[in-house]
């Protein structure tokens, strides 16, 4: 059977990290077992790691502080994964400014809560509820070097209504708890079609 390999790079809650390994960690899609083979995160008090755990998975702790630029950083990053066979790296709420060192060398997608090009950034699920937009989303985009510009893969929008922001953001994370794993097993079970 043909097994692809994917990382998982998170800094904090790591629902979305959750997701992944409910709904895609060893299981298999049009005969293709995907398995989550590493996780990286760079705050070592994440939740995420937490719930890493319960599924039998240890993560790799690269705390951004214990570097003195953004490009040591990424080299550690980098070097980590190389160390694998990964098919594709998977930013779930990984929420640092990646230098060329990673964005050149690492076949990577990213989870960003907003209906890209709109609300870039850290504080997307805040900057698009405080807008007049009666459209809220979650895209899912290519990692280029300039941040959160890479090519738009997958998109789900929903409507404003008389949302609050609890509901806003409640209502962009079951979003993503489905759109993202739904991408990555569509890329990685593309890919095999071509
Ligand atoms: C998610 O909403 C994700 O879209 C966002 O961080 C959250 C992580 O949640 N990412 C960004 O804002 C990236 N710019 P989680 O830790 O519960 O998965």
């Amino acid at each position: 059977m043909v097994v692809k390999n994917i990382a998982v790079l998170f800094s904090g809650s790591g629902s979305n990290l959750q997701a992944i390994l409910e709904k895609v960690h060893g299981k298999i899609f049009k005969g293709i077992k995907i398995n989550v083979a590493l996780l990286i995160c760079n705050n070592p008090d994440a939740k995420g790691i937490e719930r890493a755990k319960k599924f039998g998975l240890e993560t790799v702790v690269i705390n951004h502080k214990d570097f003195s630029n953004r490009e040591e950083f990424d080299r550690a990053v980098v070097d980590e994964i190389g160390k694998f066979k990964i098919d594709l790296t998977v930013l779930a709420g990984f929420m640092r400014i990646l230098t060329p060192v990673f964005t050149d060398n690492i076949k990577a997608i990213n989870l960003h809560p907003s209906i890209l090009p709109l609300f870039k950034g850290a504080h997307a699920i805040n900057d698009s509820f405080y807008s007049d937009m009666q459209v809220g989303g979650v895209s899912v985009h290519w990692v280029s070097s300039e941040l959160d510009s890479g090519q738009i893969i997958a998109q789900k929008t929903f409507a404003r209504k008389d949302k609050t922001l609890k509901e806003w953001e409640e209502k962009i994370h079951k979003i993503e708890h489905k759109l993202l794993p739904k991408t990555i097993i569509e890329i990685l079970t593309k890919e095999s079609d071509a």
